[in-house]
C-alpha cells in the first residue's frame, strides 16, 4: 500500500493529471513543486482548505498555523491518522523501526514527550553546540579546498550534504571510519520524516534502522563501559528524577537526530545559495557585509523553508478560521505559507537580507520546537560564510536543475556552480 502510493507520487504524468483534480494532489503537481508559492497564496486566501482525499484541512494563515502549533487541542499524536496505521502495519516484524517510530519526538505528545525530550536536551546543550563551531568551519574549508582545482562544484553534493552528516556524526562520537555508512543511514531514515518521499515501500527505511540501531548498541556499549566527551556519553549520562533513557530510546533518539538534521540543513545551505543567485542585489549587500550573514539566514529560512509544511491531529474540537473541527482530524500547517502571509511580514515576498524582525516558523513553534535550530544555524553559517569569502564570484543558473519531488521538505537535488 505504502510503496502504491510513493510510486504515484513519484509519477510526474499521474501527478500532473490528478493534480487537476483536487488540491490536495495539486500540491504534487511537478509545476507546482519547482514554485509551490502561487499555489500557497491561493491556500492562504481561502482561510481554510478542504483535502477531501485526506479527509483533512490546510492551514495557510500565520495566524492559524501558529495555533496549531501551539493549542493543546492539536497533537502530534496521530495514532488516529490513516497514514499512520499503514506506517504502524509496515513497521510490525521489524522491533527496531517500530521503536523509531513510537520514540519519535514528532510523533508523540503529553508527559512522555516532555520526559524523552527533556533528557535530550539536557545532553544536546546549547554549550555543545556552540563548542562544535570552529570545528565545523574547518570542516567547511576543508570541504571547499577539495572542490579548488576543479573550478567548479556542485554546492549540494560537495558541500551542504556531507557537512551536516559529518558535524552530526563527530558531535554523536561515532569514529571518522564509519561516517560513509552513517551517511547511508541517514539518507534511507529522511522517509520519518516524508513518508511518502521513498520510492519502495517500507524496506529500505527498515534495513537501514536495522543496521543502525545494531551499530548504536555496539557504540553505546563501548560508551558505557568509557564514557567520553561526546552527545552519546551525555545522553546515557542524562538523567531526570533519577530516570535515564532506556537502551531503546537511546538508539531511536540519536537516529532521529541524524534523520531530522541532515537533509534539512542540506537544504538549507541549498536554498539559501539559489536564493543569492536569484537576488544579485541582495547577495551584494550581504558580500559587501558579511556581519549580515546570520539575518541573512533567517530570510533564506522564511522565504524557502527546508521544511514547508507539517501536521497535527485535532485530539478535542476546536473552531479554527470559522471552521468546526472535530476529534480525529488531520490539519495540515503550511510553514512556508504562513512565512509569507502579509498580515504577519512587511513587503512578505521580498527577499531582504537585512530584514530584522523576523518570527518565520521555518523551526515550528511551542513544544515541538526543532531541537537543532541553533545547530542548523551554526552549520549554515559555517557553510555560506566559507563559500561567500573564499569565491565571491561563484556563479551558476538562477533554477536549479530539480527539486525534490516531496511537498514536506524543500530543496534542490543538486545545484552546480562555477567558482571564478
Ligand atoms: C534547517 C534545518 C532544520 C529545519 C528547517 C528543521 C525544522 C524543524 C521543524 C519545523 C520542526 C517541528 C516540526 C513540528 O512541529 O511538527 C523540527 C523538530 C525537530 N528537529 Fe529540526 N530542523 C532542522 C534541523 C535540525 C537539526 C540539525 C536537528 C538535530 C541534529 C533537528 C532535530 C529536530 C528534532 C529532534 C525535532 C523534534 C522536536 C520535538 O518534537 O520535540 N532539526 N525541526
Amino acid at each position: 500500500m505504502l510503496k502504491l502510493l510513493q510510486r504515484l507520487v513519484a509519477s510526474e504524468r499521474w501527478m500532473r493529471a490528478l493534480g487537476a483534480l483536487s488540491p490536495s494532489l495539486r500540491l504534487w503537481h511537478p509545476d507546482v513543486r519547482r514554485d509551490p508559492y502561487p499555489t500557497y497564496r491561493r491556500f492562504r486566501e481561502q482561510g481554510l482548505t478542504r483535502l477531501r482525499l485526506f479527509g483533512g484541512w490546510m492551514a495557510a494563515r500565520y495566524a492559524d498555523v501558529e495555533r496549531i502549533l501551539r493549542e493543546p487541542a492539536f497533537s502530534t499524536d496521530r495514532e488516529d491518522v490513516a497514514l499512520m496505521k499503514v506506517i504502524h502495519r509496515a513497521t510490525r516484524g521489524a522491533p527496531d523501526f517500530q521503536a523509531l517510530v513510537e520514540n519519535n519526538l514528532l510523533m508523540i505528545d503529553g508527559a512522555r514527550h516532555r520526559r524523552l525530550r527533556g533528557l535530550v536536551a539536557k545532553a544536546f546543550t546549547p554549550r555543545r553546540v556552540e563548542a562544535i563551531r570552529p570545528r565545523a568551519q574547518v570542516l567547511a574549508d576543508e570541504l571547499l579546498d577539495r572542490v579548488e582545482r576543479r573550478g567548479e562544484m556542485d554546492v549540494v553534493a560537495d558541500l551542504a550534504q556531507p557537512l551536516p552528516t559529518i558535524v552530526i556524526a563527530e558531535l554523536l562520537g561515532v569514529p571518522s571510519t564509519d561516517q560513509e555508512r552513517f551517511r547511508t543511514w541517514s539518507d534511507a531514515l529522511v522517509e520519518l520524516l516524508d513518508p511518502l518521499s521513498g520510492r519502495e515501500g517500507i524496506e529500505p527505511p527498515r534495513r537501514a534502522t536495522a543496521e543502525l540501531a545494531a551499530y548504536l548498541r555496539e557504540l553505546l556499549a563501548e560508551r558505557r563501559r568509557a564514557p567520553r566527551d561526546d552527545l552519546l556519553s551525555a545522553m546515557i549520562a542524562a538523567e531526570d528524577e533519577n530516570e535515564s533513557l532506556a537502551e531503546g530510546e537511546l538508539i531511536a533518539l540519536a537516529s532521529l537526530l541524524l534523520a531530522a538534521g541532515n537533509e534539512t540543513t542540506t537544504s538549507l545551505i541549498g536554498n539559501a545559495v539559489v536564493l543569492l543567485l536569484r537576488h544579485p542585489e541582495e547577495r551584494r549587500r550581504l558580500q559587501g557585509d558579511l556581519g549580515l550573514l546570520p539575518g541573512a539566514i533567517e530570510e533564506c529560512l522564511r522565504v524557502e523553508p527546508p521544511v514547508q509544511l507539517t501536521d497535527r491531529a485535532v485530539v478535542e474540537p476546536v473552531d479554527l478560521a470559522g471552521v468546526r473541527l472535530e476529534r480525529g482530524t488531520i490539519v495540515g500547517a503550511l510553514l512556508a505559507a504562513a512565512n509569507r502571509d502579509p498580515e504577519r511580514f512587511t513587503d512578505a515576498e521580498r527577499f531582504d537580507v537585512g530584514r530584522t524582525e523576523n518570527h518565520h516558523l521555518s523551526f515550528g513553534l511551542g513544544n515541538h520546537f526543532c531541537l537543532g535550530a541553533s545547530l542548523a544555524r551554526l552549520e549554515a553559517q559555517a557553510a555560506l560564510g566559507a563559500l561567500l569569502r573564499r569565491y565571491p564570484d561563484f556563479h551558476g543558473p538562477v533554477e536549479p536543475p530539480g527539486w525534490k519531488p516531496s511537498i514536506v521538505l524543500r530543496g534542490p537535488i543538486a545545484l552546480p556552480v562555477r567558482l571564478h
